[in-house]
Parts: structure tokens; sequence; C-alpha cells
């Protein structure tokens, strides 16, 4: 099979900062292998309607430094169809797509795989705050979302520890809690409840709390992630057992804003490229994933089956370093 000439290229699912600068790494590279590029508006939506337009390297001047994707991006209920699959097959075939770079989490992967069932060339690059992909060690977007949500929770430590509060703070990652965990780590939480683990509010958040009160510790920083719900009933429950005043915040969707870190524009621009070369070779349905620190591709299909776990040694140093005050004598 020959390199492709004339490759798509979309954004799916949620947005993460750093799409951006792999859209930009992407059309560079193939525009200077004389690889034609086609802009896909709102994933696989867009592909479906064919909302597509022709994308030169100017089209992706200065965008690195910005937030969100240029081609928008969208949840398609019409792909997971089969009639919608098949249109979107379709097009890729009527436009002359010989090569289609998807760029997103978990669900874009799997609409690639199914694409390449019909035929279509594909390469995934993943991206996503949740960093919950088993393929890779690491998304596009996550130390730009880590980083939102640090800044976030210190300015919440700030008012908390004027008052002697506790900021119960809830972190997305959908059903995972990487995001959440790093970032406890990082701003100092005095707890992290994650999905991966159960939950012992006594153990794990009360009586953390209640030995750091005794030592002097008034204000606490508690991380739920938000696949584990609860977080207004847990405030209420930390209140009512610590006597100290609890505030909620939902950092939500600011943490899938701003501008790009340098490790996210660094890495999208290795996987944009590491994407063409790709499609420029004999390579089909490929992933790019980080391994080790460095930057390959494999398989789609296999890379779908690979599971994230949680990193055990993170989430016990978490834990010692919150459980160092002395245990209460009743
Ligand atoms: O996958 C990224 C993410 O931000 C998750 O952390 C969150 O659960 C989800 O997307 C929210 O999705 P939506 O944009 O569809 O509300």
């Amino acid at each position: 099979m020959a390199g492709a000439q004339r490759i798509g290229i979309l954004t799916s699912g949620g947005d993460a900062p750093g799409m951006n600068p792999a859209i930009r790494a992407a059309v560079r590279a193939a525009t200077s292998a004389n690889i034609a590029c086609i802009g896909i508006r709102r994933g696989y939506a867009g592909l479906i309607n064919g909302d597509v337009f022709e994308l030169t390297g100017s089209d992706v001047d200065g965008i690195s430094r910005r937030g969100g994707t240029i081609l928008y991006t969208a949840r398609s209920q019409e792909f997971r169809t089969e009639e919608g699959l098949k249109k979107a097959a379709q097009v890729c075939k009527y436009l002359g797509i010989d090569g289609l770079i998807c760029i997103g989490g978990d669900g874009t992967f799997r609409g690639a795989l199914e694409l390449s069932r019909l035929g279509v060339r594909v390469v995934g690059i993943p991206a996503t705050i949740d960093n919950d992909m088993g393929c890779t060690e690491y998304t596009i977007g996550f130390d730009t979302a880590c980083n939102t949500a640090i800044e976030a929770i210190d300015k919440l430590r700030d008012t908390g520890q004027s008052h002697d509060r506790v900021s119960v703070v809830e972190v997305m990652g959908r059903n995972a809690g990487h995001l959440a965990l790093y970032v406890g780590v990082a701003a100092g939480a005095s707890a992290v409840l994650l999905p991966e683990r159960e939950t012992d509010l006594e153990h794990d958040v009360i009586d953390v709390i209640r030995r750091g009160n005794i030592h002097g510790r008034r204000h606490h920083i508690v991380v739920i992630a938000e696949g584990v719900g609860y977080v207004n009933s847990y405030a209420r429950q930390i209140e009512e057992s610590t006597g100290l005043e609890t505030r909620v915040t939902v950092l939500g969707y600011i943490q899938r804003g701003g501008a790009p870190n340098g490790r996210d524009r660094v890495s999208a621009a290795m996987m944009g490229v590491r994407a063409v070369d790709v499609l420029r070779s004999d390579a089909n349905s490929r992933v790019i994933v980080a391994r080790n620190g460095r930057f390959e591709d494999m398989d789609i299909e296999e890379a779908l089956t690979m599971e994230r776990t949680l990193d055990q040694e993170m989430y016990d140093a978490c834990f010692r370093i919150n459980t160092s005050y002395p245990k209460i004598r009743h």
C-alpha cells in the first residue's frame, strides 16, 4: 500500500489542551512532504456531514499556544450506528482521504478502529485530560489540566486557611482517578478519594483531619475524583464528624481550558509528526503512544485492550504523607 497523499484530521470527544499543537505538527509534517491536509470539523459528526476544509501550513500558524481545538469537537450519536459509520467511510472515499488522523481519547480510538474495518487508513493520537488510556503512559492535555487544578486548589487553600475550613474539591477524570491523585499529591491534599479504591471516609478522611486538628492544622483540602461522586454528602459528613466548616468546589470544565503547557505542546508535536510518518508508510490502524518517555506506534485493536491501572506507589505515598500525625489515643 502506498503512503497517504491526502490526510484528514479530526478531534473528537472532550477537548484537551494540546490538541491544537498536535494538529499543527501533523499539518506541517504533511505539507512539508507534499501531502494535502483536510480539516474535519466537529469530529466524526463533521465527517458524516462532510463538514471539511483544506488545511494549509499557514492555517495553523500560531495555534500551539491556544487551548481547545480549532477543528471543534463533538460526541456523535449517529457515528455509533452502522449507518453513520458507513456514511463516514463513504465520505472519506468520496473526498479522496487516504489517511485519517483521529485525535482524542478511548471513544475516539474505538471509532477509528471501526472505520479501519471499513477500509479507512487511520492513526490515533491520544488526547484527554483524564490520562486513562492503558496503551500510553501519557495523553495530551493531562499536564496542563493538572496545573490548572493545582493553581485553583492553591487559591482555595488561601481562603480555607483564613477561615479554618475544609475545602472539598471535585476533580474531573470520568471513571478514572489519575488526574485527582496527581493533583491531590501536588496540592498537598489531606485526603484523596478515587473511584479505583474503596472509600473509607472515617479512616481515610475524618481520622486524618481529626489528627491534624489536634496538632493545630485546622484547614484541609480533600480531593474527590468525579468518578467517586457524593461530594456534597461527603462534605456534610466531614463537617458533622470533625466540627470544621466545609465548602464544596466542583472545578469542572475550567480543567479542560487554557493554553497548553510545555509538556503538552512537545508531546503533541512529537505525536503529530509520528502520526504523519505512520500514514506515509505502509502501516494501518495504528495509534501513537508514549512508552518509557519515547513515542512509538502500535496496533489500535491491541491498544484498546490495554487497561490503565492506578499508580499504586503514588497512592501509597499520598496516604503516608497524610497520616504522618500521631494516632489519637482514646
Ligand atoms: O474525558 C474528559 C472529560 O473532561 C472527563 O473528565 C469528564 O467526565 C467528561 O470529559 C465530560 O464530558 P462532556 O464534555 O461530554 O461533559
